[in-house]
């Protein structure tokens, strides 16, 4: 009798453990990024043509359960849409565009005006007035193409040096100031009403440059033309920077009026061959190329640096968090390591982990802290 009850117990025990173990092993939409940060703020990734197209299934299926935001890694950039001075080449902007639409995402425009991947004819206009026209042309063709389509619109991108100071680029030089930002803006804003506009950079959590991107902003706000967002393009390290100093951007940016973006958020764990001052996609280093301790987890992520990595996103969403306020979207610069432009630059050749899913799009270490954040 004894041991019957004994064995009875002994199974209802097991049933039950059984029970709540499946009860709270989390469903697939549980286990998605952008359920979890539903309510504080949109999830993006950089999708390239191929993923627009869903030639491949396992990341078509990732993309959709975890993003809820895009944005073109290159298919919307000048040299991509505007080849010739009298053509557009919409065929990946539009697949780009259905794609987005189609899955209810939101769809980021990626980018107005920048001076790197610019058509070279455009590069070679030396008079202001036809500048003037020429970016008139372009904004209006392609803004009010995807007018009520495209969400939001990276206007510029990059307009600034190290030191905050304008960056002398064809736009700058040829328009004879910074007044090309204001026409941008003006000319999106008209273009599209509805449309978010953002000003983009990458290290803006630098004293200096920020101070740049806060002139531009309060410039534009004078002048009372619509600026809504800076993005932070968010191209860090393992280290840098410090969450403090991504909290002060925070906070300055938002003190500005208008709302802070994570843009094109990825974090090297490889060595970069200079003291990291910057993310111009124009330096290359090949005398690195072939050197190893430049490439130093060519096979495999060590546990160590997964770790690593899985802390640092910990802490970085933390602090998103804290700040949901202030913060509308938060984009990663691809959706898996094996897409990573870090992968080439700014070496070429190298192997990094930057992402929180891996080149067979299994979710990292770094992908179960950031969601687990949202279940304490
Ligand atoms: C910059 C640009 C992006 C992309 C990255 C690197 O940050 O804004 O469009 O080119 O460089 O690929």
């Amino acid at each position: 009798m004894l041991k019957k009850t004994t064995i009875f117990l002994l199974l209802t025990t097991v049933c039950i453990t059984l029970c709540n173990a499946q009860k709270k092993a989390p469903s697939t939409e549980e286990q998605s990024l952008k359920e979890n940060f539903k309510d504080d703020f949109l999830i993006g990734a950089a999708v390239n043509s191929n993923q627009c197209k869903e030639l491949n299934s396992e990341e078509s299926i990732l993309i959709k359960k975890e993003f809820n935001s895009i944005t073109p890694e290159n298919d919307l950039k000048w040299s991509n849409i505007h080849p010739r001075k009298d053509g557009f080449n919409f065929n990946l902007a539009d697949k780009y565009v259905s794609f987005g639409e189609k899955n209810n995402m939101h769809i980021v425009g990626h980018t107005l005006i920048w001076h790197s991947q610019l058509a070279s004819w455009a590069k070679r206009i030396q008079q202001k007035d036809t500048l003037k026209s020429t970016i008139a042309n372009h904004i209006n063709t392609i803004v009010k193409r995807y007018k009520g389509r495209i969400n939001t619109w990276d206007v510029v991108n990059e307009a600034l040096n190290e030191d905050g100071s304008p960056r002398e680029s064809i736009f700058y030089t040829v328009m004879g100031g910074e007044n090309y930002i204001d026409l941008a803006f003006d000319l999106a804003a008209k273009a599209d009403p509805e449309a978010t506009l953002v000003y983009n950079d990458y290290n803006v959590c630098n004293t200096q440059k920020l101070k740049g991107v806060l002139r531009i902003v309060k410039n534009l706000k004078n002048k009372d033309i619509k600026i809504d967002a800076v993005g932070i393009q968010a191209h860090w390290s393992l280290t840098e920077p410090s969450i403090e100093t991504i909290e002060k951007t925070i906070t300055s940016i938002a003190a500005s009026g208008v709302q802070v973006m994570f843009t094109e958020l990825d974090i090297t764990v490889i060595p970069s061959p200079w003291d990291l001052e910057g993310a111009a996609v124009e330096q290359n280093y090949e005398q690195y190329e072939n050197d190893s301790k430049m490439n130093p987890y060519k096979k495999r992520l060590p546990k160590k640096i997964d770790q690593k990595l899985a802390k640092r996103y910990e802490d970085i969403f933390n602090l998103f968090l804290k700040h949901k306020d202030k913060i509308s979207r938060v984009t990663f610069w691809g959706v898996n390591d094996g897409q990573s432009w870090l992968n080439n630059w700014p070496i070429k050749g190298r192997t990094n982990y930057p992402l929180l899913f891996d080149t067979k799009n299994k979710p990292k270490s770094a992908y179960y802290l950031v969601n687990a954040l949202k279940k304490k």
